[in-house]
């Protein structure tokens, strides 16, 4: 493992809100990976100095500096970007985000660049159907952002469907970024309205915005209704990330409207828990 770990810097930050933010780091050439994948993060820049020692045979390497403090994290940027990109959660006193949330342009960061993940379209067999859906709540919206980046994607459905739920407005996050990849990639497949956005927010009032959670608003169909297409067998591939119960619950109302699991490239609905 200590092969795949590299530092890199961290080359910018946007503070969403008090508990989100976003930032990028250098990417290592050598580094690729396919949208939709995560990497395991490290906040412990010294650890690097760790895992060199112990390679290096030295006795007095000190394992006091080499706690658990990875994590897992989806990658927002595109796999064709120079630097690579994160949103992040900030939980108070979680041993990682914690540290994380101090991070300053300029700070190094440790990053194992072996990528994992099986939330890729790659994983479903051809022919494609025509409409991918892509539910997302929080920052599970991350690897969402990344295959909306890959041109491929957009050729590869008629219609893509992002519905993306946070709590309150200001935690709906990347909502311009969404706004431009809709103008940008769909000039250049000639379809401004192949994305459709379906903002939700679950706890005020936001005009423009649905207000219930997305099993409730799948079953009661006010989603298909939203996008103006069906959800069906046959049309439809489903991406789910984000919080476990969302993605337990929206997946059992996914197969109450007659969906199933994609095993081995066949079937609907995909899923990434991020915790
Ligand atoms: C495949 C995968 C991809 C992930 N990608 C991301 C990502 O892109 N961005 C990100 O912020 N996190 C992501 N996570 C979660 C991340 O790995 C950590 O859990 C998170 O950084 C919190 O770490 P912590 O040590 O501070 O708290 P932890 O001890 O890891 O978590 C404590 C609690 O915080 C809550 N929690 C953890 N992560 C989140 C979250 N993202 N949103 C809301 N509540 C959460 C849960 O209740 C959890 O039990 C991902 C997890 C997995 C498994
Ligand atoms: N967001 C904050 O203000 C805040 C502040 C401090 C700490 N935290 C910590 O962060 C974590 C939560 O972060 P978060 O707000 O990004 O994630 P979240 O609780 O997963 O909320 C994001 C969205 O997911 C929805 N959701 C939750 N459970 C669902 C389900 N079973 N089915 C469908 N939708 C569901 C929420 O709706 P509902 O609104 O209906 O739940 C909300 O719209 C918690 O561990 C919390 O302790 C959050």
């Amino acid at each position: 493992m200590s092969d795949n770990i590299q530092t890199v810097t961290v080359l910018s930050k946007t503070t969403w809100t008090p508990n989100l933010f976003s930032f990028t780091v250098s990417r290592p050439d050598s580094f690729k990976f396919t949208a939709g994948q995560f990497v395991r993060l490290g906040v412990n820049p010294s650890q690097l100095k760790y895992y060199q020692q112990i390679e290096a045979g030295d006795e007095t390497a000190d394992s006091a500096l080499n706690e658990d403090v990875f994590r897992a994290y989806s990658i927002v940027s595109s796999p064709f970007d120079e630097v690579i990109e994160f949103f992040s959660i900030v939980i108070p006193d979680g041993a990682f985000t914690s540290q994380l949330q101090h991070l300053q342009v300029g700070d190094e960061l440790l990053l194992n660049t072996m990528p994992f993940g099986f939330l890729t379209l790659a994983r479903y067999q051809k022919p494609l159907p025509k409409d991918l859906w892509l539910l997302a709540t929080g920052t599970g919206l991350a690897p969402f952002l990344s295959m909306l980046q890959d041109l491929k994607t957009w050729e590869d459905y008629e219609h893509i469907v992002l519905a993306y739920s946070a709590r309150s407005l200001d935690e709906l996050a990347y909502v311009e970024k969404i706004e431009s990849l809709q103008e940008d990639f769909g000039t250049l497949v000639d379809n401004p309205a192949k994305l459709i956005f379906i903002p939700i927010v679950t706890r005020e009032p936001v005009e423009g915005a649905l207000s219930e959670r997305l099993p409730k608003l799948l079953l009661e169909g006010t989603l298909q209704e939203r996008a103006g297409i069906a959800l069906d067998i046959d049309t439809t591939h489903v991406m789910l990330c984000g919080n476990p119960d969302m993605v337990e619950d929206t997946k059992e109302a996914l197969k109450t409207l007659g969906l199933v699991m994609n095993r081995r490239g066949e079937g609907n609905i995909a899923v990434e828990n991020y915790w």
